[in-house]
């Protein structure tokens, strides 16, 4: 039966899309057989709408232009790191079946509750059509695939578990920066060093920061195979392993800075960037900050896993989708066939921090990359791969925001580490169900 339906999907999207014709033929799509008809604008919904981030996407919306140039982007975004403001407005619009013609989501379950309330197609053909089951790695089209239907075309794909470290600092507190802890007691007992010597241990922001943050901290302490289990049944939320790993977030909570708790990452950064702080633990989008402040990787700072979770790639996709009942619909196409392509992935993710998703690099374009993004790219092929809590490759959409609201009460000092610790098992609760 699932066939017959991924089948009969299948046929309609193709149908769908080639009555509404292409946009040309660039390169890295195979647009032949479809005709160039429409035009007009695409509405593009992202969160990408300052510093770097706006950078990332204007280097899109450039590719976009030129090789769709009967298309032209029209800027739905809306700002909050993380899509802590887009996800709402988001749902509110596909509701009142307003939807834009494309929008920026999180491969993974964060997709579920759209393709359950049918406001997403399956956008399977485009990946034949823009040869992308070659492109792309395999173990990334099977994270994306849902029971045989794929529902949205990633654009990178960025690691959340790096501790960024300003080296100065490290160095005034005794620490080598070449050589950091190998685990999270380690880590801890050198924040300690850094406040002796008079600086900010670390900083975090709002509640995506923190719950990015915690899950740092829970596959470190867990390792992958049972931090993945926290999202099959099968590692319990309640259990003494996770309590223990919270009395490790606790205590570096308590050293945090907490005058940042309700700030974006950005500003949240800004004291390592500055030299007033040592570590903040961000997705590697941090690395255009770094390079906008001519900062030198592994000079004026270092990235590193979070201590313990060396050999685990916390995995998160920025991907984009075609909303039922899109304006233009044919423009999304194009707009899916540009983020897809190698000029469009080159050009983005050399600015974003991210990998390419896909890996069909050659070597003088993987030379176009910084040395962080190389290792990255190494890491990917290398490592165990689990998916990101904060943004949406591994829990649906309502379960990260309880699990963000229990963040914020904690760090807030509203909840103590048992209240915690039931109120993420209350927000997982649907997990395993
Ligand atoms: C993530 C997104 C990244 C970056 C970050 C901060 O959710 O995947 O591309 O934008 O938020 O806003």
């Amino acid at each position: 039966m699932k066939r017959i339906a991924a089948l009969a999907g299948f046929a309609a999207v193709s149908l769908a899309l080639s009555a509404c014709g292409g946009g040309g033929a660039p390169e890295g799509g195979d647009t032949e057989g479809t005709e160039a008809v429409a035009g007009g604008e695409v509405s593009v919904v992202t969160w990408w709408e300052a510093g770097s981030e706006k950078q990332g996407r204007d280097k899109l919306v450039e590719v976009f232009e030129q090789e769709h140039s009967d298309y032209t982007f029209k800027n739905a975004a809306v700002a909050g790191g993380g899509g802590s403001q887009a996800k709402q407005k988001l749902a509110a619009d596909l509701a009142a079946k307003n939807p834009p013609d494309t929008f920026q989501a999180h491969a993974g379950a964060e997709l579920t509750d759209y393709i359950e309330a049918m406001q997403i197609e399956d956008v399977s053909a485009l990946y034949d059509e823009f040869n992308l089951r070659d492109a792309f790695p395999a173990t990334l089209v099977d994270r994306l695939t849902v029971d045989g239907k794929i529902y949205s075309v990633p654009t990178n794909i960025h690691r959340a578990n790096v501790v960024w470290a300003n080296t100065a600092v490290l160095e005034e507190a005794g620490l080598d920066p070449a050589n950091p802890a190998t685990d999270i007691a380690g880590w801890i007992a050198d924040m300690e060093k850094v406040k002796a010597a008079g600086k900010v241990p670390i900083t975090v922001g709002m509640a995506w920061t923190q719950l990015e943050l915690l899950e740092s901290v829970l596959m470190a302490d867990l390792g992958a195979e049972a931090y993945n289990g926290l999202f099959d049944g099968t590692t319990d939320w309640a259990s003494a392993e996770v309590t223990a790993s919270l009395e490790n977030y606790a205590k570096i909570i308590d050293l945090a800075d907490k005058s940042y708790l309700n700030e974006d990452w950005e500003p949240a950064m800004n004291p390592v960037i500055t030299g007033d702080a040592a570590y903040n633990v961000m997705g590697d989008w941090a690395i255009a900050a770094f390079d906008n402040a001519e900062m030198k990787y592994k000079e004026d700072y270092v990235a590193f896993p979070v201590p313990g979770s060396d050999g685990i790639f916390d995995f998160l996709a920025d991907s984009f989708t075609l909303p039922v009942g899109a304006k233009n619909a044919d423009g999304a196409k194009a707009w899916l066939q540009s983020i897809s392509g190698k000029p469009g992935q080159i050009a983005f993710n050399t600015v974003k921090g991210s990998i390419p998703a896909r890996s069909d690099l050659t070597e003088d374009e993987i030379a176009m990359f910084g040395e962080y993004q190389q290792d990255a790219m190494k890491s990917f092929g290398e490592d165990t791969i689990v998916s990101s809590i904060a943004h949406g490759a591994a829990v649906p959409i309502a379960v990260s925001e309880a699990m963000n609201d229990a963040c914020a009460k904690f760090a807030q000092g509203a909840s103590d580490v048992a209240g915690f610790q039931a109120e993420l098992v209350a927000a997982a609760a649907s997990l395993s169900k």
